[in-house]
């Protein structure tokens, strides 16, 4: 099995404790919490403190990207969320598939604050809802999407402070959209490998043949067809990794003189193919993963 290297993988504890501080500050001022997640990853695509932040506030889960994702597998991760006591609802922020259930699934979620609220005659108050999600998640593609327009997306540096902002959606929800970074755990190798496989992880800083390797011993696996169909492999149940590699380049025709294969345009070609996908719809983990440990 191939082994990930990360390399300079910018770690700024003082940071995430400082958006730890800050969610805790302003979990009292929501009613839910929404946490976007990636749907071909939900559970790497998570931040592991965040259950401890929020403590017992109600939470949905938006498993954006699903255009992407298997979707057999998205229903398995949705009645698996379920089975915990998680709403969690499929979301295409890109296109806007499954935006015109958020709003339905949260009064969902709300129900008995909301009967509540009626019965003390508080027409008027908004629902407010704090979101959160780890970078390049879809957060910003989300709020454009309800709020029905384009706002500039503000990057959250390290050692850039913005503040929190309400965003207002129609006359009675209104969006917290939370400054700060939230890490995922990638300092756990299978976690950060899914992570890179998506590009959450950036690029400069892996091996990216390493990294094509490992997805091809994953789709090799999991999603054997993909690699007869999109590279015409065959036999391959027994390659590991470098072989799979040279294998893919080979029928790509990747040839450098001597007829070796040029392995580095194999893996930027099989990454590429991945990421627009043109590999068909995948998810990289399943529940089972985390019932398996
Ligand atoms: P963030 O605020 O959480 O950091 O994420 P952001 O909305 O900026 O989205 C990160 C990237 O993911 C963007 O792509 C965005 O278009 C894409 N994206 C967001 N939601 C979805 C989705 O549901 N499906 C797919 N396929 N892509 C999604 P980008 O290449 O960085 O920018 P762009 O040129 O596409 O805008």
């Amino acid at each position: 099995m191939s082994e990930l290297t990360i390399r300079n993988i910018q770690w700024f504890p003082g940071h995430m404790t400082k958006t730890r501080r800050m969610i805790g500050a302003n979990i009292s001022l929501v009613d839910a919490v929404v946490e976007i997640l990636d749907a071909r990853i939900p559970m790497s695509s998570r931040n592991p403190d965040m259950n401890g932040m929020i403590g017992n506030k109600p939470r949905l889960f938006i498993l954006n990207k699903a255009d992407m994702a298997d979707p057999k597998m998205t229903d398995k991760w949705i009645s698996y969320f379920k089975k915990q006591g998680i709403a969690a609802i499929p979301m295409d922020c890109k296109s806007g598939r499954g935006v015109k259930n958020f709003t339905g699934a949260v009064e969902q979620l709300l129900a008995p604050l909301l009967e509540k609220r009626k019965k003390a005659g508080m027409i008027g108050t908004p629902i407010r809802l704090m979101i959160v999600g780890i970078p390049n998640v879809g957060k910003s593609s989300f709020i454009n999407r309800m709020a029905q327009s384009k706002r500039a997306k503000v990057e959250d540096r390290p050692g850039v402070t913005r503040t929190k902002q309400w965003v207002k959606i129609g006359s009675n929800m209104e969006l917290l959209d939370m400054p700060g970074v939230l890490w995922p755990k990638f300092d756990d190798q299978e976690v950060a490998k899914r992570l890179a496989f998506t590009g959450a992880i950036n690029d400069d800083v892996v091996d990216i043949e390493t990294l094509a390797m490992m997805l091809l011993e994953y789709l090799a696996k999991s999603y054997p067809d993909t690699l007869t169909v999109r590279y015409k492999m065959t036999e391959f149940t027994e390659m590991g990794g470098i072989e799979l590699l040279e294998t893919m380049g080979r029928k790509r025709g990747m040839l450098i003189s001597g007829g070796e294969v040029n392995t580095e345009r194999a893996a930027i070609t099989l990454i590429d193919e991945y990421r627009s996908g043109k590999l068909g719809r995948m998810t990289l983990e399943s529940p089972e993963d985390i019932d398996n440990g």
